[in-house]
């Protein structure tokens, strides 16, 4: 439902009965970044604008939790330092391919993929990494309650885009949730 505000003007067509509504400049650009290209894919443009939301959703927090974990690889101190640095690179670069895999989805599917630093820092539902310690095991905790939420938000997506009828993004999903499980098991393994 749009508000009073969101609408310029409303005009009433005597002869034809129509009514003509103009949306002010702003909900039109809102709108439009939801615009989908055409695309000759089978799946119902519905269907589909469902799926970029939950793609763009994941891909704001995948690439969030890819620039923290390259904080922690360039800042962590103690007497790990050597193995956090190396293992924390390794996980980064563990996330690349989530992070294309995701976006290109989103194209995939007509979509706009929302991949900017600004657009995934304002669209994230991680908590920022604390700037105040670098302590290689305290690094290793913090990364490690992200992986999980962010697993468990991607669990919870295949079980969305299942539902919905995607099977090609409950597969996508599929995977890199195994991927992150691993990770997190990595990071655990330090904790216990
Ligand atoms: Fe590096």
């Amino acid at each position: 439902m749009w508000s009073i505000a969101e609408i310029a003007t409303i005009d009433f067509n005597v002869e034809s009965g129509d009514i003509i509504v103009t949306l002010s400049p702003q909900k039109e650009r809102s709108m439009a970044k939801h615009k989908q290209n055409p695309t000759r894919i089978d799946i119902a443009p519905k269907l589909r604008e469902k799926m970029i939301a939950l793609l763009n959703a994941q891909l704001a927090d995948t690439l969030d939790l890819y620039t923290q974990v390259k904080q922690a690889h360039w800042n962590v101190k103690g007497p790990y330092f050597i193995a956090l640095h190396e293992l924390f690179d390794e996980l980064a670069e563990q996330l690349e391919g989530p992070v294309d895999d995701v976006a290109e989805r989103v194209t995939a599917l007509g979509g706009v993929a929302m991949g900017t630093a600004r657009i995934a820092a304002k669209a994230s539902r991680l908590a920022e990494l604390p700037h105040d310690s670098y302590d290689g095991m305290q690094m290793v905790a913090l990364l490690a309650d992200r992986y999980a939420q962010l697993a468990k938000s991607t669990r919870a997506a295949i079980d969305a885009s299942n539902d919905a009828g995607d099977a090609d993004t409950a597969d996508l999903f599929t995977g890199i949730s195994r991927g992150l499980d691993k990770s997190l098991w990595f990071l655990e393994a330090h904790l216990q």
